[in-house]
Formats: C-alpha cells, structure tokens, sequence
C-alpha cells in the first residue's frame, strides 16, 4: 500500500494543469482551463480542468476525475502505476508497501524471470537483424508473409537460432542463472538418460519469436512459430506456464491495443499472433488475440477495463465456429455487448488484411459486424428449416439472451430474436424471464430442461423498471448532501447524522450498490467536509471518484432545487434540503411498495385468493397511510 501522506504530496506537487498540459494543448479560459478531449472524438473543446479543483471533467464524453485518474485513464495504468509514474515525474519517493519476507522473494524472483524474458527478447531480436541466418531465414520469412519492418520492430518480433543451446550458452555467459532459464521456460533442462548425459537445451530453435506482453509492456512469454513446413513439428511452441505467464489472464497485443481500445470503446478479437498483427498493420490498433485457446473469464475481465464493447472475429471455415460459440456466451455473461464479424470461407483475418487495403480491411468489420443473435441464426440458416431443429435452435439462442445480466439488454436481444425468428416478443420475454428464474434458483450453468410451470411465467424484471430510476436519483441526492455537507451542523445534529439517523429509522439501504459502498465508506473515514470529499474525489476505485466528480460538478441533475456552491448557506435552508431529499426518498419506496402490492393485490383477486387478498389490502392500506402523510410533509415544506 502507498501511504495516504504519499498521495497527498504527489497530488500537492503534481498540478493538474501541467500535467494534462503535457498531453493536450489547454487553452485558459476565466478561472479554468479547456481543451478538446483526449477520451473521444471531438472538434469543439468540451474538456475542462480546474486548477482549484484539481480535477478534470470532459462534458461530452463525461470522464472526470482527479490528476491521478487523468493519468491511469490515459496511459492506461493501474492506480499504483499512476502514482509512481506521477511520483517519480515530481520527485516524490514512493515506497513499496511493507511486504513479508515470502512476498519480498516472490517479487524478487517475479522480477528476476521479467529480467531474463526482455534478456532473451533482445537477444531474439538481434539475431533476427544483424545475424545472417536471421535475416535469410526469419526476417525473409516475415517479411514474405508481408510484415513490414515497421510492425515486426514495433511487436518485437526475433529469431530463435537453428542451434541445440546457442541462446542458453549466451544468456549463461552473460550471468543468467541456469534456474532461471528453466523456469521462464526459455531452456529446457534434460536429465541423464539411457546412455544420453544430462544436458540444456533451447526450448526455441529455428523458430521466429513472438514476444507476449504484459498489460504494462514486459515480456511475460514468448510464443515461437517454426519455419518448416514439417507436419511433425508443432507449428507454435509457447511459453510454459510460470509465475510470470498465466496463459489463461493474459491476451496478446493488450499492451500495444489498450490504449486505442479505450479511446473507440471497442475491442476486436481474434486467434492468432498473425491476426493481431495484420490488422495492427492495417491501421486497426483495437485488436487481441486469445492465443488460439477459447476465452476465459480473467481475459474478459481484462477486456472490461478497457471497453464493455468486444467484436469477435471469426475465420470463414465452419470448424471453429461452433466450438467457440461458448466464448461468445462468456463475453455475454459478463455483461459485454457481442458482436461478431465472419470472414469469407477460408479466410482468416491475417489473410484478408495481407489480401486488401487497409481501406477494404476496415469497411469490411464495419460493413460484417452482427449481433450475436443474427450470428448464431445465420450459422443455423439451414438447420432453420427444419421444424424440429427450429425448435432447438430457438432455445439456443434464448439460452443466450437469458445470460445477458441487463435487462435493458436483454429487452433489446429478445426484439431482435423476435424479429429474425418470427417469434412473438412475448413468448420469447417469458421463456428467458423462465431459465433467469432457474438459474437464480439453480447453481451457476445448469442447463434448464423442464417445461415451464404456470407461476414460473412471470419474474419481476426489478432492474429493467424506471421507477427504480428515479430512486436511484433520490439517492444520488441525498449523496450529494452526504458529500457536500456531511460536516456541517444543522441544528444540532451534523448533516451526515441527521441522514444516517433518517435512514436507519426505517431500515433503508441504498439499493444502488455503488451509492451503498459510498454510504457505508463516509463513516469509516474522518476529517471536515473538504477532507472527506478529497478522500473520495482521489478514490483508488474510477467508478467512486468519477460519481463523486460528476455529483459535486452537476447538481442540476438532481430531482430537488439545490443549493449553488458559492451561495452562503444558510443553516436552516440547508436542513429544510437535506430533510426533503430523505422524505423525497422515503415517499418513492413507499409508492414502489404500493404499485407491487396493487399487482400483487390483482393476481390474487384474479386467482380468488380470498385470504391473500384480505392480507395484501390491509398491507395497502397501511401503505398508503405512510404515503400520503409524507406527501402532506412534502407539501408543508414546499
Ligand atoms: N496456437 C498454438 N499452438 C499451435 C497452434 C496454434 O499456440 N500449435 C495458437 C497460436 O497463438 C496461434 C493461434 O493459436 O496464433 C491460432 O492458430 P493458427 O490460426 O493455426 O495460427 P496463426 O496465428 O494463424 O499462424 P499462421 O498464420 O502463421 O498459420
Ligand atoms: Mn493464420
């Protein structure tokens, strides 16, 4: 952990404006500073930076946040990276967190095999250029298959010697122990046997390299392509797995795409190492690849920090397709949006690029891009006709949609489905509405066979309702009192009191789960109102600090006439605010408790429950004793 004192002088001594100044050109205009927006798009400035502040805010694109989240936005850095980076700029020490002895020697050696890795990539590297079996053999290679010097420089790519140890003896001679040669994988230690002696042998011979990066750029694993067209040899050998290289959390290209991918909120998949690098040559930078094994979790978690937008590249040749459809439920499961672009029978995306213009290249992913589910239908075009396959196909694409988290989402894929299928839109919201309720019910993944039962039919979709937005406004209010003027006293009773009070009363938790974190944080920290909202304006979680900008910058946002910063605020004024704000809130749940309990109130007389319908009616009323006496405090203080 960095210390909170070592981030409050990296923020005293990194200004705002000198930094983002480095990175874009900012114009001063009265107090604050505009520019055009490095995040997106734009030819009008909406990017502002106040000094005073000491945040950014762009209002097109809506990124905020202090100097701290300008650099982790724009570099893509993590919160810690940020810091060091800003630290080291500024001349600040930035210590290591306290780490055990164990966690000192793991970093150590973590660091060790890092070392060894970028030994190893130079050494490929220059083999590749100055040595002449490199250049006859890789570089021409490489450069036959149309990689220009450019791309092959920029992805670090090398040449492996057609030699038993050559690259061992090297890294040997220059000091490299030989545990560390065997741990990266990059030799191979062979024991003594039958009548061979125990030798070290390169893992990589006659092979071009591809170095993997990590998200920050070190070489974490090399991926080795051989030359030969012998079937016998495998055609990638890649880095074994170690501390360093987890296969299964690592993408190639990240390192180089992440930027990009970030600025056109969008991520392109493909399979291979070539892919990746035709498309980069074609001036498509979004680009990575999952290294030929089909998606997993972490490698879609690392999408997300980037995009929630993936476009899945797939070759033309059916084969593949069917398999890694489960991918494309991966990416739905965790709440991406899907899209899919098929290329020509036979082609992958490497071929296609080296065949056309980068023009061509890029009309043709925008002009193919579908959504999964006209993906998924035109896989089955034939199969469609079929009536029993229909069926089944049918059921696979609602499956899909039924993983999707969002409702709104979901209400978007069942139009679709509905459309393209010609199936009624509300038999399809039914069918997933009925495996969502199996699933919540089920463990994670277990398939839903049974037929659906009259009281399956109907699941309330909770969080598809804008009746549940406008009580995510109320708590964006009463939050913005919280923050503001959680300190000061009205009355007798602080501002942050009289809402913890005001809540608790009732039982309330936020049901945004966001504003809940923030609610539950302002009472483990302390200090005045300035500190505390410093503490969550340089918050290490983006989605806190950003809200928190965005509340103290727009207040108009809020449902209630608020107070403008520079007003002297009047104490009673102030309480007169916040105690709306909580009736406001209060009077919203009541009103949701009473619309479900009416429906609740229609089923049962439908069905003639004559029991329930006694019970739910005289919950009603009670309900709506509450309602309509916080609308007559409302009114009075109106
Ligand atoms: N792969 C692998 N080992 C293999 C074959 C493939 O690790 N024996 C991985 C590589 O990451 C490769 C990806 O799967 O990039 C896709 O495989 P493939 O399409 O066969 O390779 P390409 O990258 O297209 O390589 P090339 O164009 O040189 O054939
Ligand atoms: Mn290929």
């Amino acid at each position: 952990m960095i210390s909170q004192a070592t981030i409050e002088r990296i923020l005293e001594a990194a200004p705002i404006e000198a930094v983002i100044g480095e990175y874009v050109t900012l114009k001063r205009r009265g107090a604050n500073y505009v520019a055009c927006c490095p995040f997106h798009n734009e030819k009008t400035p909406s990017f502002s930076v106040s000094p005073s502040k000491g945040i950014f805010k762009c209002f097109g694109c809506g990124k905020a946040g202090n100097v701290i989240r300008f650099v982790m936005e724009h570099d893509q850095l993590t919160y810690v990276e940020a810091l060091r980076f800003l630290g080291n700029k500024y001349n600040i020490p930035v210590e290591e967190k306290e780490e055990s002895p164990g966690e000192a020697e793991s970093r150590l050696r973590r660091d060790s095999m890092l070392v060894v890795n970028a030994y190893a990539r130079d050494f490929y590297t220059r083999y590749l250029w100055e040595e002449a079996s490199g250049r006859n053999a890789g570089l021409s290679y490489l450069r036959e298959r149309g990689f220009t010097e450019q791309i092959i420089r920029e992805f670090q790519l090398g040449y492996a010697p057609d030699a038993k140890s050559a690259f061992t003896q090297s890294a040997l001679a220059a000091g490299y122990k030989e545990e560390l040669l065997t741990s990266t994988g990059l030799t191979i230690h062979y024991e003594a046997r039958d009548n061979r002696p125990e030798a070290l042998t390169d893992r990589y011979q006659d092979r071009v390299m591809f170095p993997i990066h990590s998200i920050s750029g070190r070489v974490i694993g090399f991926g080795g392509r051989t030359l030969r067209s012998d079937k016998q040899l495998s055609k990638y050998i890649n880095s074994p797995e170690s501390e360093i290289y987890n296969k299964s959390r690592s993408l190639y290209g990240i390192f180089f795409a992440k930027q990009q991918i970030s600025k056109l909120q969008k991520c392109y998949l493909v399979e291979g190492y070539t892919d990746v690098l035709s498309l980069f040559q074609a001036g498509i930078r979004n680009v990575v690849s999952s290294s030929g094994t089909s998606l997993t979790s972490e490698q879609i978690r690392l999408i997300k920090r980037f995009t929630q937008r993936v476009t899945v590249l797939y070759d033309g040749d059916d084969a593949g397709i069917r398999a890694s459809i489960r991918g494309i439920d991966m990416l739905l499961e965790e709440g991406l949006q899907v899209k899919v672009v098929r290329f020509p029978a036979g082609e992958d995306p490497d071929s296609f690029a080296r065949s056309r213009s980068a023009r061509e290249t890029t009309d043709f992913l925008e002009n193919n891009e579908t959504d999964f589910i006209h993906f998924k239908i035109s896989l089955m075009a034939d199969e469609m006709k079929d009536p029993l396959k229909r069926s089944a196909l049918i059921r696979e694409v609602v499956d899909s949609i039924a993983i999707v988290p969002d409702a709104i989402t979901r209400t978007v894929y069942i139009e679709e489905c509905s459309r393209h299928l010609d199936i009624e839109e509300v038999i399809l919201t039914r069918e997933v509405a009925r495996i969502r309720k199996k699933r919540a019910a089920a463990p994670p993944h277990t398939p839903v066979t049974s037929p659906p039962t009259a009281d399956e039919v109907a699941v309330p979709e909770k969080e598809m309702s804008p009746k549940y937005e406008d009580l995510s406004r109320c708590e964006q209010g009463i939050l913005y009192y919280l923050i503001k003027f959680g300190q000061t006293l009205m009355n007798d009773i602080t501002v942050s009191d009289f809402i913890y009070n005001a809540l608790e009363e009732d039982e309330l938790e936020f049901r945004d789960p966001l504003y809940a974190k923030i609610l539950r944080e302002y009472r483990g920290i302390s200090g005045d109102d300035t500190v505390r909202r410093r503490y969550f304006i340089n918050h290490p979680e983006p989605a806190v600090s950003q809200h928190i900008v965005n509340l103290m910058n727009n207040p108009h946002h809020l449902n209630l006439k608020v107070l403008r910063d520079s007003l002297p605020l009047e104490e009673s004024l102030l309480k007169e605010n916040v105690t709306k704000s909580i009736l406001v809130y209060k009077s919203k749940i009541v009103s949701i408790a009473c619309t479900d309990l009416t429906k609740e109130l229609q089923q049962a007389q439908l069905s003639g429950e004559e029991d329930k319908i006694q019970q739910i009616m005289k919950e009603l009323m009670v309900m709506m004793e509450v309602r309509n006496s916080f609308a007559r405090e409302l009114k009075r203080l109106n």
